[in-house]
């Protein structure tokens, strides 16, 4: 389990910079017009702060950028970071000047002389998210993360904006190792055991086995897992912060590893689909920060668990598989296999809790890649209101995301001749399809969003916020989502 970076607050000491180990970090608006820190630090320095401020370097650098001075004189310090950030900058802004300082500053110690910016606990949620490194599996672990002072003119202000920041932040990390985690060591049941773990945190956590699954008549979810040696698992996650109004459910495929089944992938990139419970890894992520940080709204979390392998006895292409629901499914391709998965689960969830909204979460198709790339998520939804809550906190929380278009016309393309649907409805329009898909099993008076998440949950390329790897896509904005509509 990967630790957040050890974060305290204390008050601004200027007589303290000197002595300060590891880097210093100081913020510099635009105008150059320098601080209580930072004039202490340019004196003790012999004006190289004012130097840096007015050279090309530092006009050059934009809203967040770092520019460091190495081995400054005057000080113990081996590092100085200028900070370009403006008294009246947004979270984002200073959430990403965070994720820049810690990038830059890599496991060294750091003290933050942020004197009174309003901004200062974004800074600091930036820097921790941004400290992020997945280890686990590492014969040579490096050096530990060093610690960060805060040093700010309302210290307990600041520590108090920044618990519910470092409550979510906590889940992300929680979604970032199970969605780096290799398939060998995350089954279904090392998942559902972690996923045990939250009810220390007082989520109560009920593990669904093959026999329930099998007496809820949960088929196609089943079918999925059945060529595999893993059983297959639905972990539901219970947060009751709230009074008695009905819970919002959060639902996640949790494919544990993707080979597609009997219709197999090619073998190029197939290593990438540890990833396939990428859905799941996000509405663990969404319970651990909202318990965390103890939010006032009931919140149910299901994830399904299933590993998709070929086999003896592994469903094959054109088996007709009979959903919870009762409607029935002729499965044409086997690794169309999150939306059964799905499709059970979204019947569950509504039959059990009748929740005031839904929203599941799916690195469902390699068409929605195709589509909006790795920079947004797809938004699939049968209700407007809840589509734009959820991307106005997407975007609050700089996490991209899209609204996509569903429809009757795509729908049509599901039909089968032999069963009530096809689990796929061709290339055009894929990720519409499987919405589509999905909407089936979704109740017309239910509020519901599809997230395509495949592009976002984990990147080959390095984001503001992470490093190489899992993301962590969909955690802030689904808190935030969940702060600003269903907490009372
Ligand atoms: N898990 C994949 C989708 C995926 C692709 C996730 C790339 C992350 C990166 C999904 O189960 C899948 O295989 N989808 C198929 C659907 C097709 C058979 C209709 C796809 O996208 O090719
Ligand atoms: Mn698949
Ligand atoms: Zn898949």
């Amino acid at each position: 389990m990967t630790d957040l970076i050890d974060v305290s607050f204390q008050e601004t000491n200027l007589d303290q910079i000197a002595d300060a180990t590891g880097s210093l970090a100081v913020l510099v608006p635009e105008t150059g017009k320098l601080g209580a820190s930072a004039r202490r630090l340019n004196r003790l320095t012999k004006g190289s702060i004012a130097r840096a401020v007015e050279s090309q370097m530092f006009e050059k650098a934009k809203t967040g950028d770092v520019t460091s001075l190495a081995f400054p004189v005057g000080v113990a310090s081996e590092k100085l970071y200028l900070v370009k950030l403006p008294a009246r900058c947004s979270a984002t802004q200073a959430r990403k000047a965070g994720a820049d300082l810690a990038k830059v500053n890599g496991d060294k110690s750091l003290t933050l002389m942020a004197d009174g910016h309003r901004e200062t606990a974004s800074i600091v949620q930036g820097l921790t998210l941004r400290s992020y490194a997945f280890k686990d599996h590492k014969s040579d672990q490096g050096d530990p993360s060093g610690a960060v002072l805060v040093m700010a003119t309302k210290p307990e202000e600041v520590e108090s904006n920044y618990a519910p920041m470092r409550a979510v932040a906590e889940g992300v990390m929680f979604t970032r190792d199970l969605t780096n985690e290799p398939a060998n060591v995350l089954t279904t049941s090392e998942f559902a055991d972690r996923l045990v773990e939250l009810s220390s945190l007082g989520v109560e956590v009920e593990v669904l086995e093959e026999a329930d699954l099998e007496a809820l008549g949960m088929r196609t979810l089943l079918a999925v897992g059945v060529g595999s040696e893993s059983p297959s698992k639905v972990v539901v996650m219970n947060w009751k912060g709230g009074s008695d109004e009905k819970p919002f459910a959060l639902v996640g495929k949790g494919v544990v590893f993707d080979t597609g089944g009997i219709s197999i992938k090619p073998a190029a990139g197939m290593e990438d689909m540890t990833m396939d419970m990428g859905g799941a890894g996000v509405v663990a992520g969404v319970m651990k920060a909202i318990a965390a940080r103890k939010a006032a709204a009931n919140v149910v979390g299901l994830v399904g668990l299933v590993e998709n392998m070929p086999d003896g006895k592994a469903q094959r292409p054109g088996d007709v598989v009979t959903s919870m629901k009762g409607d029935t499914v002729e499965v044409i391709n086997t690794d169309a296999e999150g939306r059964l998965v799905l499709a059970d689960l979204l019947w569950y969830a509504q039959e059990r809790f009748e929740p005031v909204g839904m929203i599941n979460l799916a690195t469902l198709t390699g068409a929605i890649i195709i589509g909006l790339g790795h920079e947004n998520a797809g938004v699939f939804s049968n209700n407007d209101d809840l589509a734009d809550a959820f991307l106005k906190a997407a975007a609050t929380e700089d996490e991209g995301a899209w609204r996509m278009p569903m429809g009757p016309g795509y729908d049509k393309l599901l039909k089968s001749r032999i069963a009530d649907m096809k689990n796929i409805g061709g290339r055009a329009g894929g990720s519409i399809t499987a919405a589509q898909f999905l909407k089936r099993f979704v109740k017309d008076d239910v509020a519901w969003c599809h997230l395509d998440i495949a592009g976002v949950a984990s990147i080959a390329a390095e984001t503001s916020y992470a490093p190489a790897g899992a993301t962590g896509w969909g955690v802030r904005a689904l808190d935030r989502l969940i702060a600003d509509k269903y907490e009372g």
